[in-house]
């Protein structure tokens, strides 16, 4: 049973306790997550437990462009940009991580884009992940999509069908 609720983004009074041990991840959620959220640019979520304060996780629509991608998935893209969803920003807390926080999150991302695909083109997930974070989009079906292995990404039918699986 989920003791953790994903919820839509309010206000920031505890957005200073929040140290997810990365201090970008921490400076986003507190000075630019509520402006992005008024502008458009970002659309925040938030996990909570008892109200607390625990995970969030920033989706945006964008577009993976051919450049610098892997050589061998660039002969199976298309020639123009490919629509997807990114995963901008996503982080647990210190003391709750290793607590599948982040996965709980990471699956609620992943079923929000398939919604969105429902009524727009998208055809990836992608996530530009931390150096310490790689072996969590794996273990997530991500895969790695160029040179540097930090930019990761997952077919929105890939998706469907694992998250049919998990019905
Ligand atoms: C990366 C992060 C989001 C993972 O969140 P978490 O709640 O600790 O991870 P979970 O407990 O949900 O783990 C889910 C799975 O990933 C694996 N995993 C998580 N972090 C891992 C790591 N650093 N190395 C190896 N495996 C890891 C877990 O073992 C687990 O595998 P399983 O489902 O097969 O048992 C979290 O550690 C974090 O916020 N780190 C700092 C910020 C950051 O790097 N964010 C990512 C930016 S893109």
């Amino acid at each position: 049973m989920e003791i953790i609720s994903i919820n839509e983004f309010s206000d920031k009074k505890q957005f200073l306790d929040f140290d997810c041990g990365e201090p970008a991840l921490n400076t986003y959620l507190r000075k630019y997550a509520t402006q992005n959220e008024r502008t458009g640019y970002g659309r925040t979520f938030l996990a909570l437990e008892n109200g607390r304060l625990i995970g969030f996780y920033t989706l945006v629509v964008s577009s993976m462009q051919r450049d610098g991608l892997q050589t061998n998935l660039i002969k199976r893209l298309p020639k123009y940009p490919v629509p997807c969803i990114l995963i901008a920003r996503l982080a647990v807390n210190k003391s709750d991580q290793k607590r599948k926080v982040g996965k709980q999150m990471l699956f609620d991302a992943l079923r929000k884009a398939v919604h969105i695909a429902d009524y727009c083109g998208v055809a990836m997930v992608a996530v530009e992940s931390k150096p310490g974070a790689v072996e969590f989009y794996k273990a997530a079906g991500f895969e790695s999509i160029t040179d540097n292995g930090l930019v990761f990404a997952i077919h929105i039918n890939a998706i469907i069908s694992a998250l049919a699986g998990q019905k």
